[in-house]
């Protein structure tokens, strides 16, 4: 006998303003055509005035809270995926806690970049079958949309902002790939590619910067780092390519996403792909996209699921899990 922290809820929130591809036409040299082939991004939402990541996250956390059944006060732990958080400290998830009118338990923020959810979920798991908490509420926010350069086509075209959530339990499980919940981990960084994909702000500059990437670096690691990580995942967790039901990837591009399809040997139809509606969203797009999936009839009870993603750091890993 073992223990599995399972999904019992999923939720997710995306700001009212959308901006399509056209937009850009009016403000910079690019157009849909080019936006649309290079990343498979069509629209991406944007974060109102004054609305910040925590605001955003605590209405995914809500939508997660009513899936599950459950009140905040139910939770031990928040754990808040983002580089995008409303101040330097406290942490967003602490503000999220007190949204929640939570009376007790404790919360914090992971910041791994792109790969945050899939580090917050990895730490959500360690929690819960360790016994330090019961139930998790795993959230992935962002607003990325506050570290563009809008003069920069090469980066302001392919960022969203948006949240999403999952509530995680633990439950009584067999210890094996049949279980319901997360299967298996793998985490990876290697700082040594720090300036591929960086924000040139922070506490040390005086300014909070904006986000810069070398695009064609950053996709050739992509390409080769996700289909190493979601194999090594898979084969934690005793599972083939062939008894996967979804693969739910970070939002970046549909390039890599197809790629990464290719090598793992799935195919795209079963990739859960929005990148087309909400661009790159950083640690919310896995969130994001796990909810969308449940929400129009993807994702159902004990699908087989890998998720994987890449991003700032850099940072990389892949989980499977049973829904
Ligand atoms: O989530 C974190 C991880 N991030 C990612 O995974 C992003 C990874 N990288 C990418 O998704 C792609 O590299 C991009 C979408 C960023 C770029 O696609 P690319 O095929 O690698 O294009 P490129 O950077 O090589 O640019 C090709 C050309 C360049 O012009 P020249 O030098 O060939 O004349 C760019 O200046 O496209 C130009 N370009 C644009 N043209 C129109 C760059 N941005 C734009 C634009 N509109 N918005």
């Amino acid at each position: 006998m073992t223990q599995r922290a399972v999904v019992k809820g999923v939720g997710h929130y995306l700001p009212q303003r959308i901006v399509e591809n056209s937009e850009f036409e009016e403000t910079l040299d690019t157009t849909d055509e080019w936006i649309t082939s290079r990343s498979g991004i069509k629209r991406r939402h944007f974060a109102a005035e004054g609305e910040t990541t925590s605001d955003m996250a605590i209405y995914a956390a809500r939508a997660a809270l009513y899936d599950a059944g459950l009140d905040a006060d139910d939770i031990d732990a928040i754990i808040l995926a983002t580089s995008t958080a409303d101040l330097t400290f406290p942490s967003a998830a602490t503000m999220v806690q007190t949204g929640l009118s939570m009376t007790g338990g404790f919360a914090y923020d992971v910041q791994a970049v792109c790969a945050g959810f899939i580090y917050a979920l990895s730490t959500a798991n360690a929690q819960i079958i360790s016994g330090q908490a019961k139930r998790v509420l795993v959230i992935g926010a962002e607003t990325f949309s506050r570290l563009m350069d809008w003069k920069d086509r090469s980066t302001c075209v392919l960022f969203g902002d948006g949240a999403g959530a999952l509530v995680l339990e633990v439950t009584d499980a067999e210890g094996t790939s049949n279980d319901r919940g997360i299967l298996s981990v793998d985490l990876n960084s290697d700082g040594s590619y720090r300036d591929i994909l960086y924000v040139d702000g922070g506490v040390s500059t005086g300014k909070t910067g904006y986000l810069r990437m070398e695009g064609k670096e950053v996709f050739r690691h992509a390409v080769e780092k996700l289909s190493e990580t979601a194999e090594t995942a898979m084969e934690r967790a005793g599972i083939q390519a062939g008894d996967i039901d979804w693969v739910v990837p970070h939002q970046a591009n549909i390039r890599i996403i197809n790629s990464t399809a290719r090598k793992m040997g799935v195919p795209m139809s079963k990739v859960v792909t929005t990148v087309q509606d909400h661009g790159n969203t950083s640690a919310a797009s896995i969130p994001l996209a796990l909810s969308v999936a449940k929400q129009n009839g993807q994702i159902k009870e004990n699908d087989l699921i890998v998720t994987e993603a890449i991003g700032g750091g850099l940072a990389w890993g892949a989980l499977v899990i049973r829904w």
